[in-house]
C-alpha cells in the first residue's frame, strides 16, 4: 500500500504553471505564485495585477499619475494580449501531462470549529475510477463540497490538472471547466421526457434556456442518442421522467451530467435506495465511463464497492487513513477498527 499522507512528487519536483495568473507555482505555495508573478509573459497576468487592491501607484506627480495610468491603458488595448478577466473558464486549459486530474493539498475545513477536514491529500489520476469510502461525518461530501466550490477551505490547495486553481474558480465555473456531480437525490425534470432532460442538460451549457421550440442540429441529436446508450435508456427516451424507476432517474442525471462532456465526474452514494439489479447495472455504467472521463464515488456499499473498484481512498475525521485495492485497505488493522470492523 502507497503511503498516503506524502505529498505528491509533482509537488516536490516541478513547478506547475497557474492558469489564473499565468504564473509558476513552486512547492513553496502562495509565497511562490506571487514572486513570479512577474515573471508571466503571457500578459495574461497583468490584467489582474491592475484589479489588485494592493497595487500601488506612484502619485508624486501628476505627470507621473498619467503616466502611470497611460501605461497601463496601452497594455490594456493591445490586440495580442488576452486578459485573465477576458478568459472563461471554459477557456482554461485542463493539463493532465503528470498524470492527476486532481491534486488536493493540505485541505482544512473547519465548521465552528469542528474540523471536518483535515490537512487533506488526495490525488486522483486521469481516466481513473476512485472510490471513496468512510464512516459517516469522515468528510467525504466536504470534500466533494470544495472541489465544487460549494465549501471554500481555509488553507490547503485545489488544483484541477496542473493549472486550474479550482479555489480562484466560482462554482459555476468550476462546471466549466468539466467537473460534474451528481449529488444522492435525483434532480431530473420530472414532467419532461427523458429525451427533453437530456436536451435541457445542453441547453443549460450553452446558456439557452429552455430550447425545447428550438431545432436539434443531427449532432446533438447523435450525442443525446448516444447518451440514451450509454445510460440504458433508448427504451424510455419519450416517456415521462416522473414514471422512471428510482434507479432509472439516477441514471438519467447521470446522462444530463454527460451531456456536457465533463473530464471529472463526482458521485455521491449513487446505489442508495437501488435495488440489486439496479446496482449492478450502475456498477457496469461508472466502470464504462472510467478512462473517457475520471469518476470518483463516494459510496457506504461495500459490495457495490468492491464490485468496481480498483483504487479504494479511506478517509476518516477529514485526513486520508489508507489508500490501496480494495483487499488492500479491507485488510489494513486500522481501516477495520474505524469502519470495516463496525
Ligand atoms: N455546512 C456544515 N455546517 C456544519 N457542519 C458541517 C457542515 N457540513 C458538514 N458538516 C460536518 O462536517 C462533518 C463531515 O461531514 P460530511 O458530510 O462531509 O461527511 P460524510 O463523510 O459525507 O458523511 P456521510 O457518510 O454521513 O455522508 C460532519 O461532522 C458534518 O456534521
Ligand atoms: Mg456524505
Amino acid at each position: 500500500m502507497s503511503s498516503v499522507s506524502e505529498p505528491h512528487p509533482d509537488r516536490e519536483t516541478g513547478a506547475r504553471a497557474d492558469a489564473a495568473t499565468g504564473s509558476a507555482v513552486s512547492s513553496s505555495g502562495e509565497a511562490g505564485r506571487q514572486a513570479n508573478s512577474t515573471n508571466s509573459d503571457s500578459g495574461r497576468g497583468s490584467g489582474r495585477d491592475l484589479l489588485h487592491s494592493d497595487r500601488t501607484f506612484d502619485f508624486s506627480g501628476p505627470m507621473q499619475v498619467w503616466q502611470g495610468f497611460g501605461q497601463d491603458f496601452k497594455e490594456l488595448t493591445r490586440r495580442d494580449r488576452q486578459f485573465n478577466f477576458m478568459i472563461r473558464a471554459k477557456d482554461l486549459e485542463l493539463d493532465v501531462s503528470h498524470g492527476p486530474i486532481l491534486y488536493l493539498e493540505g485541505l482544512n475545513v473547519s465548521f465552528d470549529g469542528f474540523k471536518a477536514i483535515n490537512e487533506l491529500n488526495l490525488y486522483v489520476n486521469a481516466g481513473e475510477l476512485r472510490c471513496v469510502i468512510g464512516p459517516n461525518g469522515a468528510g467525504k461530501t466536504t470534500m466533494m463540497d470544495i472541489i465544487t466550490g460549494k465549501t471554500r477551505p481555509d488553507s490547503g490547495s485545489a488544483f484541477f490538472g496542473q493549472k486550474i486553481d479550482l479555489l480562484r474558480l466560482t462554482e459555476p465555473e468550476i462546471a466549466e471547466v468539466g467537473i460534474g456531480r451528481k449529488f444522492q437525490k435525483p434532480t431530473v425534470f420530472e414532467h419532461h421526457s427523458v429525451f427533453e432532460n437530456l436536451e435541457l442538460a445542453m441547453a443549460a451549457d450553452k446558456r439557452v434556456f429552455p430550447t425545447l421550440l428550438a431545432r436539434l442540429t443531427g449532432k446533438e441529436r447523435d450525442r443525446i442518442d448516444e447518451v440514451l446508450g450509454i445510460i440504458g435508456l433508448q427504451e424510455q427516451a419519450q416517456r415521462e421522467a416522473s414514471v422512471l424507476s428510482h434507479g432509472q432517474k439516477q441514471w438519467l442525471e447521470i446522462g444530463m451530467l454527460l451531456m456536457q462532456d465533463p473530464h471529472l465526474l463526482l458521485v455521491d452514494e449513487p446505489v442508495a435506495g437501488m435495488t440489486h439489479q439496479e446496482m449492478e447495472r450502475t456498477a457496469e455504467l461508472l466502470t464504462s465511463l472510467a478512462g473517457k472521463h475520471t469518476v470518483v464515488v463516494v459510496e457506504h456499499d461495500m459490495d457495490f464497492v468492491r464490485s468496481i473498484a480498483k483504487r479504494v481512498t479511506v478517509l476518516h475525521q477529514g485526513s486520508v487513513l489508507a489508500e490501496g485495492s480494495m483487499d488492500e485497505v479491507q485488510n489494513d488493522p486500522r481501516v477495520i477498527e474505524v469502519y470495516l470492523g463496525e
